[in-house]
């Protein structure tokens, strides 16, 4: 059997130059990177939303490089297609010299393809500095769940204009940097659509609307199994029945089909 293709940051560029969706979801372990990739996912996210989906934390802020080492080495065992992105924790990037020694963990340890950051233009020295050793950065904008207590909740950012006019240069500033990718969470659709068209670089959604270049998920979210409230703007791909192999590929069929999200998984 021919072995899949893997895809890279170039297979992304040209997707979002082709007009098709990125499908992207994020894995913590081998099982689920295998029947992830046979759904067809072509970005693989190790979030350190793992610390709340499988640690049962309250938040992101406890998981430490040391969990992502740990997971992201899991997931790259079974990895054969995806590009790989792992999240790097709370303060592990505080300073540009632990970012470049905690990246560095993750990608020789932890088997990264890129790593990512969450935060505006206050990181582009740091981005500079992972950049220009060799370590591809995705930046993380609109709703960054590890400043959740400085935003005062899990809430949709970039509502008024002010906020999103600061967002659009965070964006800019990030991609002229060297960020080959942008997360953007929680904020108006129109707005992820603006950034989208905007930036060079892909750009993939988490309730950022339909017209960013791909959409990400919470693996546990679309599987309807995270304990508490599934978020507004996630769908249960197992709801309508079948199997999990079924739900995944409901998932990347129905980003790539543009019918994910839909009007009621978005912000306005
Ligand atoms: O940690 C994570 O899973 C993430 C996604 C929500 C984008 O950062």
């Amino acid at each position: 059997m021919a072995e899949p293709r893997f895809h890279t940051i170039a297979t992304l560029r040209r997707l979002k130059q082709e007009g098709e969706k990125i499908a992207c979801v994020t894995s913590y372990d081998a099982s689920f990177t295998s029947r992830l990739e046979e759904a067809g996912v072509e970005v693989l996210l190790v979030g350190d939303s793992l610390g709340m989906v499988i640690q049962g934390h309250e938040s992101t802020l406890p998981v430490t490089v040391s969990d992502m080492v740990y997971h992201a080495a899991c997931v790259a065992r079974a990895g054969r297609s995806a590009l790989r992105i792992v999240d790097m924790p709370f303060m592990s990037y505080a300073d540009t010299s632990r970012a470049l020694d905690n990246a560095a963990r993750l990608m020789a340890e932890g088997g990264a393809h890129m790593v990512k950051l969450e935060g505006g233009r206050r990181l582009c020295p740091t981005v500079e500095a992972l950049t220009s050793q060799g370590i591809p950065v995705c930046a993380h904008l609109g709703l960054t769940p590890q400043s959740v207590h400085q935003l005062g909740g899990y809430r949709v950012q970039g509502r008024e204009p002010d906020a999103a006019r600061r967002l659009l240069e965070d964006a800019r500033a990030l991609q002229q940097a060297g960020a080959s990718l942008l997360v953007l969470e929680c904020i108006p659709a129109v707005l992820g659509g603006e950034v989208s068209r905007e930036l060079e670089i892909p750009v993939i959604g988490i309730g950022a609307g339909p017209d960013c270049d791909g959409q990400v998920l919470v693996l546990y979210d679309l599987l309807g199994i995270t304990p508490g409230r599934r978020p507004s703007f996630s769908r249960d791909f197992l709801a309508d029945g079948g199997n999990i192999a079924d739900a995944l590929r409901a998932y990347v069929e129905a980003v790539k089909g543009g019918q994910f999200p839909a009007p009621e998984h978005c912000f306005s």
